[in-house]
């Protein structure tokens, strides 16, 4: 469910007119409700939080640490963090971003196949929850950082399941052949080797099989094998607390068959892995951000090509503010912002004005028939939108709006050609 619906012949955003605020503001330009992404991350955590197999021996609720690198804008992590969300991090930068939301440390994980010693060392001092190792030289440095701190790093061992899942090859990470992740076999290694090295605190294990799983098969098939690990390295006299079963759990993006609801997915996980002893975390990102954004964005003219008899709905936005389409061929729903009463259709390649075929939302949608300065809503773009966008062809960063019921604020404002300019600098030699 999402808060971006017709009212009075036009689209809104909770009570803000999205053709109010693109006529002020400009497009392209993201929107985001808070109602949304709140009421999706209180219906995650509830139901997880609910279900009793899943509380820690100590009486802890899992850990929500949402995955920031789906959307990590401050105010929306800001809302998040209010309620009481963690933060999935990936790099120093989205630590920062954590922290400045006002999200405990204590909340705060640190995955990734590649964290620099410094990236560690920040991650020890402001002292997160744990740090997601993924490989056995990591670990190794992770030990050198910890004890040049005089510090012990909580960690847990990301293990490669070897079953990959989702929407797309280029976000499935779970495979035996993907980066990420060490063996079942190579974990219990690392683990006991961690464990008798005084600056490493092995205390579990972590998974995450990919993005955009819309069916718990796979999910439910690797934390079975999550739970047979646990079993093993505690058969081998290891203490294992804790159990971070990623994020990847898919959303409607219109064309497709709905994903499992977070209460079938929650009951599959207290089925299959609960009353495990362990603390566990989860790391939602799309499944809170993708339906509480849209992208807005204008129609510059429609081209009509007479040869192949195309027709190019040519769009204000392009590849550089909304990469999915041409990433991953990813589909958006596209609709017009002022509500369509006839049932005049017309069939569109919906295209930006970038430079490169690849610039291609969409070919061959069928659209309500739409003229030059026509607004549009590309839906379910909150998540692994605006985080993914550039500057490309020299196009400014399209702007952020967070919206909260008859309020909206612009928490990231278009650059202007000025200080995109003045980022970069001359060498002396060029200088007059
Ligand atoms: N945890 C880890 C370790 C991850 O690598 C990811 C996503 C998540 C959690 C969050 O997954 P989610 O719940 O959002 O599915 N840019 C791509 C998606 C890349 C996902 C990468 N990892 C897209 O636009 O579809």
């Amino acid at each position: 469910m999402n808060h971006f619906d017709y009212k009075d012949g036009d689209m809104f955003c909770e009570q803000v007119s999205l053709k109010d605020l693109a006529d002020h503001i400009g497009t392209p330009l993201y929107v985001y409700s808070s109602a949304t992404l709140e009421r999706h991350y209180k219906v995650f955590a509830g139901e997880l939080i609910d279900q009793p197999e899943l509380q820690s021996p100590k009486g802890e609720d899992p850990l929500i640490a949402f995955a920031m690198k789906s959307n990590s804008n401050r105010a929306v992590l800001r809302t998040l963090a209010r309620l009481g969300c963690g933060a999935d991090t990936v790099s120093e930068g989205e630590i920062r971003r954590a922290l400045d939301a006002g999200i405990a440390p204590e909340k705060i994980v640190f995955s990734g196949v590649g964290k620099t010693d410094a990236e560690m060392a920040f991650a020890l001092k402001a002292g997160i929850y744990q740090l997601n190792v993924e490989s056995r030289p990591e670990l190794l440095r992770l030990s050198k950082v910890a004890a040049s701190l005089n510090m012990v790093a909580p960690l847990v061992i990301r293990i490669n399941p070897g079953v990959g899942a989702g929407g797309h090859a280029k976000i499935t990470t779970g495979g035996a052949k993907d980066k990420f992740g060490v063996s079942a076999q190579e974990a219990i290694a690392l683990y006991a080797e961690a464990a008798s090295d005084p600056n490493l605190a092995p205390l579990g294990i972590a998974c995450h099989i990919g993005s955009q799983i819309s069916d718990l098969t796979p999910m439910q098939a690797a934390f079975a094998r999550m739970k047979s690990w646990v079993l093993e390295l505690r058969a081998q006299g290891l203490s294992v607390e804790r159990l971070d079963l990623g994020g990847g759990l898919g959303v409607p993006y219109f064309n497709q068959p709905a994903p499992p609801s977070p209460d079938v997915f929650a009951e599959m996980v207290a089925l299959t892995v609960g009353n495990l002893g362990v603390r566990y975390t989860f790391e939602p990102g799309r499944l809170i951000a993708a339906n509480a954004g849209v992208m807005l964005s204008r129609v510059i003219h429609v081209h009509e090509r007479k040869d192949s008899g195309q027709q190019f709905l040519v769009v204000d936005a392009a590849m550089n503010d909304l990469m999915r389409p041409a990433l991953y061929d990813a589909f958006h729903d596209i609709r017009p912002v002022a509500q369509v009463t006839g049932d005049k259709t017309a069939v569109y390649d919906v295209v930006g004005p970038v430079c490169e075929t690849g610039d291609t939302f969409t070919r061959d949608r069928t659209l309500p028939e739409l003229k030059a300065g026509d607004l549009i809503a590309f839906m379910s773009a909150g998540a692994y939108g605006a985080v993914m966008g550039g500057e490309y062809n020299s196009r400014p960063l399209a702007p952020e709006v967070l919206v909260r019921d008859e309020k909206w604020a612009i928490v990231r404002p278009r650059p202007s050609y000025e200080d995109m300019l003045k980022r970069e600098t001359l060498p002396e030699w060029l200088a007059d």
